[in-house]
């Protein structure tokens, strides 16, 4: 398959993250000019498998393994200097090239240690219940700062060392207020070791740095073809998920556009990610989830367990009704269903097709998280299989019952689906045919 022919395309994620997106950018990026990261910071954790070898990206996007793919970070991510230079250099050290290949926005956000220890201590301090269980890498503390704007440091601001001494010496001034007075922080963050660090990262930084909208937008215009990599998915999306227990960015339907600098005409075709079931990592309402050994099962058998935080992922049945909310406000135009080989073995499997709430049926994703608790899911129950699946290249080859669960995916979504995960390597996938499913 060509993904070439679907024009410039946004790869985003349809639950709560962790739905397979690195994956999914590695195995089309090949066919693109340019991909871009253009939402959140060192929170994501993105894998790639490449024969024996795994990179787990967290700050670069997935092409950055494709030395000939041009590799964006645009504006709408917060960037952790230490984290993503240290990314670089482990890449380096294992034989990446990273050079030119590399573009980073002049107006993304930046990520200071303040931030990172005030998201550890908000969620210290959160009652039980409360805390959000965020991956502590300072993402909601940072984004703050860029909507309230009168803290906020961006990678242009690094530049020149004079400005950037004086700003951040009032920035710190103001923090070091905020972790005593609230948190009662003795020992607070001395502005010159922290200027001279970022310093030093501004000029390892420096030859990557460009306005990379009007670069995207000259790229587009000589035909460049364009892959856009969400982080996170679109139930963690701060204005459509499951509010407050998201993430600080627009990490689902049309956050490419804003987060990327580029037109919302721009985008041809839209990839959802979905697993065959569902995970979710850190606090919030998650409908099906399965608190028994059911669940346990689908861990082990998917090493649910977190790419950035090792915490074990929270897992349940696949919920229709999450995912059409998704499909609504994301407009996919394909989706990736990865994992379907976890389910092999698995005795019957179940999906959400419609929740209960106060004893009336409701396919509504309530707003108040409160509500969205207390739904209980109604389980359409499929057949499973016990063939393996790794090996599978085609639709046919799947079991006939994998094919029913994953038509009715396809039907419940009313979307088509194009690509189908079988394990986690670059080969283990499906590309199906147009009307297979
Ligand atoms: P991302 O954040 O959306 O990129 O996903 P993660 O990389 O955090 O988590 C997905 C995990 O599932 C990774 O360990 C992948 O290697 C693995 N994976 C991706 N697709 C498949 C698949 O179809 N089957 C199996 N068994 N593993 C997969
Ligand atoms: P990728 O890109 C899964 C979750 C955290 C927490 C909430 C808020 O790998 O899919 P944050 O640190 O962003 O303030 O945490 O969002 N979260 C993710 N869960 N995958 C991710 O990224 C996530 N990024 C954030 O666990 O519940
Ligand atoms: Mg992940």
């Amino acid at each position: 398959m060509n993904f070439r022919e679907l024009g410039h395309t946004c790869v985003m994620g349809m639950q709560w993250g962790d739905e397979g997106k690195g994956k999914i950018v590695d195995l089309m990026v090949s066919d693109f000019d340019v991909v871009v990261r253009y939402a959140g910071g060192a929170n994501a954790g993105h894998t790639i498998v490449v024969g024996d070898e795994r990179f787990a990206l967290h700050q670069l996007p997935s092409g950055i393994i494709r030395p000939q793919v041009t590799s964006v970070i645009g504006p709408g991510t917060v960037i952790d200097p230490a984290v993503l230079l240290g990314e670089i250099t482990s890449l380096r050290d294992r034989g990446v090239d990273i050079g030119e290949n590399l573009k980073i926005s002049d107006r993304a956000h930046l990520v200071f240690p303040y931030h990172r220890r005030s998201d550890v201590l908000t969620e210290q301090r959160a009652r039980v219940g409360e805390k959000l269980g965020t991956t502590a890498r300072g993402i909601g503390p940072c984004y703050a700062d860029k909507y309230a704007r009168h803290w906020a440091i961006r990678v242009c601001d690094l530049y020149p060392a004079d400005r950037f001494r004086t700003r951040l010496a009032a920035v710190v001034a103001h923090k070091n207020a905020y972790l005593a007075g609230v948190h009662e922080v003795r020992e607070t963050f001395d502005s010159e070791r922290l200027a001279e660090e970022y310093l030093a990262f501004a000029e390892q930084l420096r030859p990557h740095v460009c306005n990379t909208t009007t670069l995207l937008y000259h790229l587009m215009r000589e035909d460049k073809v364009v892959l856009f990599e969400s982080a996170q998915g679109s139930l963690l999306d701060v204005d459509h998920g499951t509010y407050p227990y998201v993430t600080s960015s627009n990490s689902g339907g049309g956050g490419y556009a804003t987060g990327a600098g580029v037109s919302p005409r721009a985008v041809q075709s839209v990839i959802g990610v979905l697993k065959a079931y569902a995970t979710r990592v850190g606090s919030g309402p998650f409908p099906t989830e399965l608190k028994d050994s059911v669940g346990d099962e689908i861990r082990e058998r998917g090493h649910e367990y977190g790419t950035t935080t090792g915490r074990p992922r929270r897992c349940g049945w696949f919920d229709a009704v999450a995912g059409s909310y998704a499909a609504m406000f994301g407009g996919p135009t394909g989706l990736a269903l990865m994992h379907l080989d976890t389910l092999t073995g698995m005795g019957e499997i179940k999906m959400c097709v419609v929740y209960k709430s106060g004893g009336a049926q409701t396919n509504e994703f309530p707003a108040d998280a409160y509500q969205c608790e207390e739904l209980q899911p109604v389980y359409e129950t499929f057949a499973g299989w016990n063939d393996d699946v790794t090996e599978c290249r085609r639709f046919a080859d799947l079991p006939a019952a994998a094919q029913r669960y994953v038509r009715a995916i396809a039907e419940r979504l009313e979307t088509p689906i194009r690509m189908i995960g079988v394990g986690p390597s670059r080969e283990q996938v499906i590309y199906l045919e147009e009307g297979e499913a």
